[in-house]
C-alpha cells in the first residue's frame, strides 16, 4: 500500500515529502476552505513541491455533469499530474466517463458502498476513494467497506485503484493495508502518530545518556 497525503496545507506536505514517505496528495472542498487560499493557487503550489498524483475536487456547488466536465478540464489543465476528484453521484458519473474518454484521470469520491465503487470504476474512475472514518463515526466497519471493495475489483479484474479515505489513526492504516488498499490518503498527524512508539523514544534517551557517559557531548 502507498500513500498519499489528505490535506491542502503545503507546510505539511512539504514535511511529509521531505520524509519520503508520500507519492501523492488528495485535497478536497474542506480542506482548500481551510487554508483560506486560491484554489489554483494552492494546487499549483502543491504541483511544484510533490510528483505524484494530486487530486483536486470540482467546486462543492456544482452539482450538475456539464459543470463538473468543464470545471475537470480547467483542473486538468493545472499541471500533468492532477487529478479530477468527482463526487459519487449520478452526475458525478456521467463526467467520469467523460473526462476519462479525454484521457484525464478521476478520484471518484464519498463512496460508502461497494456497489458506489463498482460503478465508479465501470464509468472509468482511475481511483475511488471509500470513507473509513465517517463510516466508523456512525457505528458501521469502515473497513468491511474497504475489504469487499478489494476483493471485488479482484474478482471483475478491474484496474481502478482504491484509495482509502477519512484515514483517522494508525490503526486504520495497517487495517486499510491487510484489506487491500491501493492507497490510503493520510491526515499529516495520523503519519506523524505513525512514527511513534514510546519505546522508540525511551531507546533514543538511553543511547544518548550511555554514549555521553563515555564519551561526553
Ligand atoms: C478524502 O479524499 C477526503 O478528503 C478525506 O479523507 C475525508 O476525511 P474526513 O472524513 O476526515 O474529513
Amino acid at each position: 500500500m502507498r500513500f498519499f497525503i489528505d490535506t491542502a496545507n503545503v507546510d505539511e506536505i512539504r514535511e511529509a515529502n521531505d520524509m519520503g514517505v508520500i507519492c501523492g496528495v488528495t485535497t478536497n472542498p474542506s480542506l482548500i476552505a481551510k487554508e483560506g487560499r486560491d484554489f489554483k493557487e494552492v494546487i499549483k503550489e502543491i504541483t511544484s513541491i510533490v510528483d505524484g498524483p494530486i487530486s483536486g475536487e470540482v467546486k462543492a456547488t456544482t452539482t450538475d455533469a456539464e459543470g463538473m466536465i468543464r470545471e475537470g478540464r480547467e483542473i486538468a489543465a493545472i499541471h500533468p499530474n492532477m487529478v479530477v476528484k468527482i463526487p459519487m453521484t449520478a452526475e458525478g458519473l456521467k463526467a467520469i466517463k467523460a473526462l476519462h474518454a479525454e484521457g484525464i484521470k478521476t478520484n471518484c469520491t464519498l463512496i460508502f458502498t461497494a456497489n458506489q465503487a463498482l460503478l465508479a470504476a465501470r464509468a472509468g474512475a482511475t481511483y475511488v476513494s471509500p470513507f473509513l472514518g465517517r463510516l466508523d463515526d456512525i457505528s458501521t466497519p469502515g473497513i468491511d467497506l474497504i475489504q469487499t471493495i478489494a476483493d471485488m475489483f479482484d474478482v471483475a479484474g478491474l484496474d481502478t485503484q482504491i484509495i482509502a479515505a477519512s484515514i483517522r489513526n494508525p490503526i486504520h492504516v495497517t487495517d486499510c493495508a491487510l484489506a487491500g488498499a491501493d492507497i490510503a490518503t493520510v491526515p499529516y498527524k495520523v503519519i506523524m502518530q505513525m512514527t511513534k512508539h514510546p519505546l522508540t523514544d525511551a531507546g533514543i534517551v538511553k543511547f544518548q545518556e550511555d554514549y555521553k557517559a563515555v564519551f561526553g557531548e
